[in-house]
């Protein structure tokens, strides 16, 4: 087929899945594919998982948009499912991109300080503060200028532990950089740079979008190198 009244942002694939139930997804042609990809990432919970069908069924039926104007007990009950008894706030978003534009609004203003250290190879979103915290020129590339104060380190590299310094709000990072290539974080630089980011009291944000939500078997990434 062709997609003629939509924007060419992405090459796809050519062939259009049009019903899935677990793992595999069967296009408009009845092939049937096993999915390794599963929303890119973020949707790890398969296709027409029983309990979610009836989750958002039953609350179609109830009410299916409401404003953040007013109280939500969902949304406290799913906070403290992500956050149990320990010391934090959640921030619901609509996106990864969206997520760490908050982590860096909130960073700024926390801090009152605007520099942000991100890494090469890394990926946090295609919105203006997440692009230009993303260390891909590719993706940057014909959208200059991007948000000021943000530099680039080497990821893994105990080198670039010289360039978290107090000036600094932020580093940001993933424990495996995902788009960047499936890069693991050693767990002892990982360390490293949060025992750097405390010592020159630089907020240190984890972008969980892609390991998150028990991606690697642990509720988040991090908790393996904690
Ligand atoms: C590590 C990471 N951060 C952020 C994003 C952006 O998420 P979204 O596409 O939901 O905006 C992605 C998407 O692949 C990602 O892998």
């Amino acid at each position: 087929m062709t997609m003629d009244h939509v924007f060419p942002t992405y090459a796809r694939f050519p062939f259009e899945p049009v019903t899935a139930t677990g793992v595999t997804i069967t296009d408009d042609q009845g092939k049937d594919y096993l999915d390794f990809t599963s929303g890119i990432g973020v949707c790890n919970l398969g296709y027409q998982n029983a309990e979610i069908q009836a989750a958002v069924t039953d609350q179609l039926g109830k009410i299916w948009h409401i404003s953040n104007l007013y109280e939500n007990h969902l949304q406290e009950a799913v906070a403290e499912l992500l956050v149990g008894k320990e010391d934090k706030l959640v921030f619901f978003a609509n996106s990864g991109t969206e997520a760490n534009e908050a982590a860096l609004k909130l960073a700024r203003k926390a801090t009152g300080k605007t520099k942000v250290l991100s890494f090469n190879h890394s990926f946090h979103g295609r919105t203006y503060g997440s692009m230009s915290m993303t260390g891909n020129a590719h993706i940057q590339e014909g959208f200059a200028p991007l948000v000021p104060d943000i530099s680039f380190a080497d990821y893994n590299d105990p080198a670039s532990l010289d360039a978290i310094t107090p000036d600094l709000a932020a580093v940001i990072l993933e424990v495996i950089q995902g788009e960047g290539g499936v890069i693991v974080g050693d767990p002892d630089w990982l360390r490293d740079v949060q025992a750097k980011c405390q010592a020159t009291d630089t907020l240190f944000i984890i972008d969980e979008v892609q390991t998150g939500i028990g991606r690697t078997g642990f509720k988040f990434a991090y908790e393996a190198s904690a």
